[in-house]
């Protein structure tokens, strides 16, 4: 069991307790952020709160930590965590700020006390198989509502189209709304198609990731020709290439959508471009070490 934060408090997950009448509990009112822990360095751990800020500015909640803070209560739990976890090297933090407890009414508490959450997790890239072979995906509409970009812990909508894949035997949803991919149920969206890698523009419909920003950045590093614009729906089932991304899944390959192969069927060589200098870039970048 690791050592987890819990308003003011770092003690074992067994032991901590929120109240029933938490919003996050009763009404999903909190925001969220999964941060990657390579070698013991949080990675875009700035990046990583401005989107924290950004998602409570979403909610009206005032931060309750200053980035200072948030990182010595990271760092903390996470020399704890590598120890508890007997994790390998790499972590995963979880953290979460629910407007807390109060009266079960829709409208804020007068006073709120925020409730801060973080708990360390077990981090494990994709499996290697998953890398070599792609993934398989299917559609569904993106019922969810307009305010994707916060990272709300409320996910009930994700939660459901995610498991219209896992009900499909696959390994993600990706989401159409008004003809145009927004997103997958937990990941972002690229696309390459007639040889040009393809991504939509950051928006209100989907979450602006911090993995999806990593890609863009080798993508320009790497020479690989991008545009941001609208990804319609034709354009992703004539897709040569698919690619989701996210902290947890890093980039994997789409190879077949809807029961249909994606290009040839097998990840395509913009993905294991990508694929190979997001490894090069974790190894050296995020865990500071030298090329083998
Ligand atoms: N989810 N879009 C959605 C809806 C997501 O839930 C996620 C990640 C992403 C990718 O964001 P990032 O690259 O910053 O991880 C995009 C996390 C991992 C989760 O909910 O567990």
């Amino acid at each position: 069991m690791p050592t987890v934060y819990l308003n003011g408090q770092f003690l074992p997950l067994e032991q901590a307790r929120i109240p029933v009448m938490d919003r996050g509990f009763l009404f999903g009112d909190g925001v969220y952020e999964v941060i990657p822990v390579y070698s013991r360095r949080p990675f875009r751990l700035h990046e990583h709160l401005a989107r924290l800020q950004a998602s409570l500015d979403g909610i009206r909640l005032a931060n309750p930590h200053t980035p200072a803070e948030w990182e010595s209560l990271i760092l903390h739990l996470v020399e704890l965590a590598t120890v508890e976890l007997a994790a390998g090297e790499d972590l995963g933090i979880y953290l979460q700020v629910t407007r807390g407890p109060g009266p079960r009414d829709h409208a804020f508490p007068a006073q709120p006390q925020a409730t801060v959450f973080i708990l360390p997790l077990q981090l494990t890239p994709p499996p290697r198989a998953l890398v070599d072979h792609g993934v398989a995906a299917i559609t569904a509409v993106d019922n969810r509502w307009l305010r994707c970009d916060i990272k709300a812990t409320a996910l009930l909508a994700n939660v459901l189209l995610r498991q219209l894949s896992v009900d499909a035997g696959c390994a993600e949803t990706l989401l159409l709304r008004d003809g145009f991919v927004s997103e997958g149920s937990a990941s972002n969206v690229f696309v390459v198609h007639g040889g040009l890698l393809l991504a939509p523009p950051k928006s209100n419909l989907m979450l602006p990731g911090i993995t999806y920003d990593v890609v863009l950045e080798l993508a320009r590093q790497e020479g690989i020709a991008h545009a941001l614009r609208p990804v319609g729906e034709a354009e992703l089932r004539s897709a040569e290439e698919i690619w989701i991304t996210s902290s947890t899944k890093e980039v994997l390959a789409v190879v077949q959508l809807d029961g249909q192969p994606v290009g040839g069927g097998r990840p395509g060589p913009l993905f294991r471009r990508m694929h190979a200098a997001y490894q090069d870039y974790k190894h050296t970048v995020m865990r500071g070490k030298e090329r083998p």
